[in-house]
């Protein structure tokens, strides 16, 4: 995707502008370095530095836990002291802006006077944060890349060039194959978010302003059901006997919507997948028809805001889900502990979006909106 030669130029051009702003200074400013992934920048773009400078590196575990004040990342030691110091940050990738704005952060915490945040690469569709970023080297598609420092499960990081990792090369041909004979394609768009965040009110508009079919699991259940279907009665056999419903039966619930609904531009799906199983399950759908999976369209709000929406929730409405303590943290534990990893696997192929939910309903659907256009 990227070679050597132009990563070289990116870094000239970042070094250049900091050696602009920092020209003349008398204080030493830190040079933080992000491991493990901003050791080849932060090395390269040393050396280009004309002031003196000062290195410190320093780890972030990933989450831990979830706690009443939402998730929570630690400093896995910081080799130097930056109080009272100016601290460049200097990251290999901003994608979603999480880490950014949780080192920023943490930064300034630890007492740094002023904070510039510097990164080789971008990914501009994706990073929606207010934070100002002062040096970006080079701006990127939303697709998940390996070299240069970066890895995939830590390998890859050697690569001198960057490359675009390709989850699976076969999807790819029959993609190719497929396009040439078929140029309307589907958009096939995956709901994530916590309870609370507002993900029933802004599928509403989605499939409204986009023209998609929600489909939601559990009401394609009752009305396969209803509808007394093969599947349906499957369906009934095993809820009535208290059973949970197996992987195959949902895909395949799924499967039979997509060649069914003919009057929509694509699919908004809500409740599913809920697992990596599942996942993949709905790529290799797609892939026989020559399709692929859109965009996830991820609404996060913090944990402790996930509790309060519940509660007001409560209030209003009384559920008896909603009400307890327990009940609550339960809930978000189970939430945390099933999307995560679903997160993780739609960020490495390049097609996970996050959006702010923590906004008006207004706030929340015009970036909703700034996203889909794009697609
Ligand atoms: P963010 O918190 O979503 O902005 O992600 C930033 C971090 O995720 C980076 O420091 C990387 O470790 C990792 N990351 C994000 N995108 C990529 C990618 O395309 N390749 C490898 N790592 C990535
Ligand atoms: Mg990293």
């Amino acid at each position: 995707m990227i070679t050597y030669e132009q990563i070289e130029k990116a870094i000239d051009g970042v070094a250049e502008r900091m050696n602009r702003d920092f020209e003349g200074c008398t204080d030493v400013p830190v040079l933080l370095c992000i491991l493990n992934g901003s050791i080849l920048f932060t090395a390269e773009l040393m050396k280009r530095l004309d002031f003196n400078v000062e290195l410190v590196s320093m780890k972030l575990s990933s989450y831990v836990g979830t706690s009443s004040t939402g998730k929570i990342r630690q400093v896995m030691g910081m080799t130097g002291d930056i109080k009272g110091k100016r601290v460049i940050i200097v990251e290999d990738i901003v994608d979603t802006g999480n880490t950014i704005v949780d080192l920023d952060r943490i930064v300034r915490e630890k007492g740094a006077t002023q904070v510039k945040i510097c990164t080789m690469l971008l990914k501009p569709a994706v990073y929606n944060k207010p934070l100002k970023l002062d040096y970006v080297g080079m701006e990127i598609p939303n697709d998940f890349i390996v070299g240069f420092g970066l890895d995939y499960d830590e390998v890859g990081r050697n690569l001198k060039d960057i490359y675009v990792l390709d989850p699976d090369p076969d999807y790819h041909v029959v993609q190719q194959a497929d396009n040439t004979q078929n140029a309307s394609h589907m958009k096939y768009y995956i709901l994530f978010g916590p309870p609370g965040a507002g993900k029933g009110t802004q599928a509403t508009a989605m499939v409204e302003k986009y023209n998609l079919r929600h489909i939601s699991t559990g009401a394609l259940l009752r009305e396969e059901i209803a509808a007394g279907t093969e599947l349906g009665l499957k369906a009934k056999a095993l809820i009535d006997a208290g059973a949970l419903v197996p992987d195959e039966v949902v895909e395949g619930m799924i499967e039979n919507l997509f060649a069914k609904v003919k009057d929509v531009d694509g699919f908004l799906l809500d409740g599913f997948p809920r697992t990596i199983a599942q996942a993949e399950a709905l790529d290799s759908i797609l892939a026989k028809k020559g399709e692929k999976v859109t965009s996830v369209v991820s609404i996060m709000i913090p944990d402790d805001m996930i509790k309060e929406r519940i509660r007001h929730r409560a209030a209003i409405e009384g559920r008896a889900d909603d009400a307890s303590e327990d009940t609550i943290n339960n809930r978000i534990k189970t939430y945390h502990d099933k999307t995560e990893p679903l997160i993780d696997f739609y960020k490495k192929a390049g097609k996970y979006a996050e959006i702010e939910g923590t906004g008006t309903i207004e706030q929340v659907r015009e970036s909703i909106f700034t996203l889909m256009d794009k697609f």
